[in-house]
């Protein structure tokens, strides 16, 4: 059903928005240790996560905020890196995507891919002003799907409290 103005957005499931990319690191994506940059993991987690984001909320959305970015494994050049990201949660307008990287040694045929980086991040979608806008609610389909929206919820929370700390600290501060 098409969506206008004074209609709220209708509920799309996990799986409709669910993407993956895939690189070959090469020895441009490098640091002085010789392994992958952690830019360079963190620009694709941005790339994938917000085709999430625009899929589930059919247009344009922008990253607000990124937690949770974890390194568990250095990659190596030549490594396949896989990035597979779902939306977690979805609020009014904005939405929570979980990106889970993985690599495939290049040295290694057929061993299973290694878990080497997890993030979490917050998208908003946006008008051509610029302003918010309402995304659909998200429909959880496994009970995979069902503990990631309840572990976002939690991230959520503890998102707005330390900012609102944060605030209010700002303000009862005399300098
Ligand atoms: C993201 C942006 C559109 C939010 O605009 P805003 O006027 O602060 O919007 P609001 O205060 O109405 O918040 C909108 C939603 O975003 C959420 N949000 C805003 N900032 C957030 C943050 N730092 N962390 C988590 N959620 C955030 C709000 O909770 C709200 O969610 P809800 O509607 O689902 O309840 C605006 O800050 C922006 O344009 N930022 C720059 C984004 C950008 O350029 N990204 C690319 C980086 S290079």
């Amino acid at each position: 059903m098409r969506q206008t103005a004074d209609m709220e957005p209708e509920p799309k499931p996990t799986s409709a928005a669910r993407t993956s990319l895939s690189r070959i690191m090469t020895s441009l994506d490098v640091n002085l240790l010789g392994t992958v940059h952690g830019g360079v993991v963190m620009k694709l987690v941005d790339d994938v996560a917000g085709a999430v984001a625009q899929r589930h909320s059919g247009g344009p959305a922008v990253t607000a905020a990124v937690d949770g970015m974890t390194f568990l494994e250095p990659v190596r050049v030549g490594d396949l890196v896989h990035a597979h990201a779902q939306v977690n949660w979805a609020g009014r307008t904005s939405m929570e995507v979980g990106v889970r990287v993985v690599a495939e040694p290049w040295d290694q045929a057929g061993v299973p891919p290694k878990h080497v980086a997890t993030a979490y991040l917050v998208f908003v979608a946006v008008k051509p002003d610029g302003s918010p806008r309402e995304v659909p609610p998200v429909v959880a389909e496994t009970e995979s799907d069902q503990r990631r929206g309840r572990e976002a919820r939690i991230r959520r929370r503890s998102r707005l409290a330390s900012r609102q700390e944060i605030m209010a600290s700002r303000e009862s501060r005399v300098d």
